[in-house]
C-alpha cells in the first residue's frame, strides 16, 4: 500500500494538526517525520484545543497507531509534559504510540547550546523556537547523537557524560551570558527517560514497509512547512530539517515510489513566526485584522506571528519541490470582511517580473506583484456544504487552482474538527 504525504507549504502553522485529526479516519498509521517540539500542532473538537508537540496528530483516535519516525527529534522532557497532558483520555500508549529506535534524543545541553547560538546572533538571530533541534540536528549530521535505541544499552549514559561535557565546553567559546543550572536540568532528564523507556520502541523502518505489505494505509504528518526547509527554504531562517515531500522518505524509510498523495496545506494568506524575509508581510491595518481574527500567536512561543497576503510565487514553488497532488486550503474565515483581497502573482526583480523563486527574497532584492480580487462578508464558521461558500470565496479559490493547476479539496473555515469541507466536487 501506498503512503500520503501531509505537508506545510508555507512557513508553518498552516493547520497540519487540524487536518491530520480529521483525516486520520481514512488511516491505520499516522507517522511523524521529522522536526521535534518546535511544532505546535493544534486541535479543537468537543469545545477543547490540544496543542500537540512531538506526538503525532492521530492519538485521540482509539483504533489507529501513531508513529514518531527516524527523522524525529525527541526531547524526553517535553515528551513527557505532553503525555501528562493527554492522562485524562485513556490512550493505550503501549499500542497506540511507537517510537523509532533510530529517533535522536535532545538533550538539555542541546537547548542551552541554542540559546548561546541565538544570543552570540544578536540581530542576525533565526528566532529559534529555543527546543534544541539545530543543535540535535548538528550531532546527527556530526555522528555524535544519542537515539532512543540507545537507551537498551547500558554504556549510554557514558555516551551522554562525554557529550554533554563537549556542549558545556562549547557554549563557552559563545561568549555570551547563559544562566543554567545544569545538575537540576539533568535531573528533570533522567527522570523523563526513565518514563520514556516505559513506551514501546521499534525499527519503524521493518514496522512501515511490513504495514505496508499487509495492506495498511498510512498517512505521513510534517511539521513546520516548507519554507522553513533546511535546503529549500529561506536559508538560514529555516529549521533543520527536510520539512519537504523528501523528509518523508529519510524520515520514515519509506521508498519514493510508495508515496502516493501529497497533500500540501496551507492559509488563505501567510504568516511567519521568527526572523527571515517574508516578501507579503503587511505591516499596517489589514495585517494587524489578520493577526487579531485569525488569533495569530505561535502555539509554541505565544509569539505573534508576521502576517500578510498570500504569495503564490512561493507557494507554486513548495507546489513544485513537493509534488504536491492535492491542496488543503485553511483559515478561509479569516479573510472574510475585507472588501479586496490581494494576491501576490509574481515578484520583480531586477526590473523584470518573475514566477518562480529567486535565490534571495529579501526586500532589498524583490517587490511583489499583486492583483486584486473582491472580497466576502460572510460568517463561514457555521458552513458546512461547498455550495453555500460565497461567490467571491469560490472565485478565490478557483484563482488559487488556476494558477496551481491542483485542486483545492478541502476548505477549513474555523479551528473545529466539524468545520471542514470536503469539496467533493473536485
Ligand atoms: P500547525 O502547526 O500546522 O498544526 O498549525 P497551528 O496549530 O500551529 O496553527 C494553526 C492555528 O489555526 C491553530 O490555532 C488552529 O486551531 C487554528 N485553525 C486551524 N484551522 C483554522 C481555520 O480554518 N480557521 C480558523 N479561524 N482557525 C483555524
Ligand atoms: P509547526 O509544525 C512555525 C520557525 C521558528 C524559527 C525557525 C527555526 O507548528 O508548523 P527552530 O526552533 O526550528 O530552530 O526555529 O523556524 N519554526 C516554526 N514556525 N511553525 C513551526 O512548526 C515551526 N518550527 C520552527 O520560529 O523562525
Ligand atoms: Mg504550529
Amino acid at each position: 500500500m501506498a503512503v500520503d504525504l501531509l505537508l506545510g507549504l508555507q512557513w508553518g502553522d498552516e493547520g497540519k494538526g487540524k487536518i491530520v485529526d480529521v483525516l486520520t479516519k481514512n488511516y491505520d498509521i499516522i507517522a511523524r517525520f521529522q522536526g521535534g517540539p518546535n511544532a505546535g500542532h493544534t486541535l479543537e473538537f468537543d469545545g477543547i484545543k490540544h496543542v500537540l508537540r512531538t506526538i503525532p496528530s492521530g492519538i485521540f483516535h482509539k483504533n489507529n497507531v501513531n508513529l514518531i519516525g527516524n527523522g524525529v527529534v525527541i526531547d524526553p522532557v517535553v515528551f513527557v509534559k505532553e503525555l501528562e497532558g493527554l492522562d485524562q483520555y485513556q490512550i493505550d500508549y503501549k499500542k497506540n504510540l511507537l517510537i523509532s529506535r533510530k529517533a535522536h534524543l535532545i538533550l538539555p545541553t542541546h537547548r542551552l547550546l541554542d540559546a548561546a547560538s541565538e544570543a552570540s546572533k544578536g540581530k542576525a538571530k533565526i528566532g529559534s523556537t529555543l527546543k534544541g533541534i539545530g543543535p540535535t540536528y548538528m550531532d546527527k549530521t556530526g555522528r555524535n547523537g544519542i537515539r532512543v535505541g540507545d537507551l537498551e544499552f547500558d554504556n549510554w549514559e557514558e555516551k551522554y557524560r562525554a557529550l554533554a561535557d563537549k556542549h558545556e565546553a562549547m557554549i563557552g567559546f559563545y561568549n555570551v551570558n547563559i544562566e543554567y543550572d545544569l545538575a537540576d536540568l539533568e535531573a528533570e532528564f533522567f527522570s523523563a527517560i526513565e518514563i520514556l523507556k516505559t513506551l514501546t520502541f521499534i525499527d519503524s523502518e521493518e514496522y512501515i514497509a511490513q504495514a505496508q505489505k499487509d495492506g495498511k494505509t498510512i498517512l505521513a504528518e510534517g511539521a513546520q512547512g516548507s519554507l522553513l526547509d533546511i535546503d529549500f527554504g529561506t536559508y538560514p531562517f529555516v529549521t533543520s530539517s527536510n520539512t519537504t515531500a523528501a523528509g518523508a522518505c529519510t524520515g520514515l524509510g519509506v521508498a519514493p515510489n510508495k508515496v502516493n498523495g501529497v497533500f500540501g496545506i496551507f492559509k488563505a494568506y501567510t504568516t511567519r513566526v521568527g526572523s527571515g524575509p517574508f516578501p507579503t508581510e503587511l505591516f499596517d491595518d489589514v495585517g494587524a485584522t489578520m493577526a487579531k481574527v485569525g488569533n495569530e500567536f505561535g502555539a509554541v512561543t505565544g509569539r505573534p506571528r508576521r502576517c500578510g497576503w498570500l504569495d503564490l510565487v512561493a507557494l507554486r514553488y513548495a507546489v513544485q519541490i513537493n509534488g504536491v497532488t492535492e491542496l488543503i486550503m485553511m483559515k478561509a474565515d479569516v479573510l472574510s470582511g475585507f472588501e479586496k483581497i490581494k494576491v501576490c502573482t509574481a515578484y520583480n526583480y531586477n526590473g523584470k517580473n518573475v514566477e518562480h523563486l529567486p535565490y534571495s527574497i529579501d526586500a532589498a532584492h524583490i517587490t511583489p506583484v499583486y492583483i486584486e480580487l473582491e472580497g466576502w462578508n460572510d460568517d463561514l464558521a457555521g458552513i458546512t456544504n461547498e455550495t453555500d461558500l460565497p461567490k467571491a470565496l469560490n472565485d478565490y479559490i478557483s484563482f488559487i487552482e488556476n494558477e496551481l493547476q491542483i485542486p483545492i479539496t478541502i476548505v477549513s473555515v474555523g479551528p473545529d474538527r466539524t468545520q471542514t469541507i470536503h469539496r467533493n466536487s473536485r
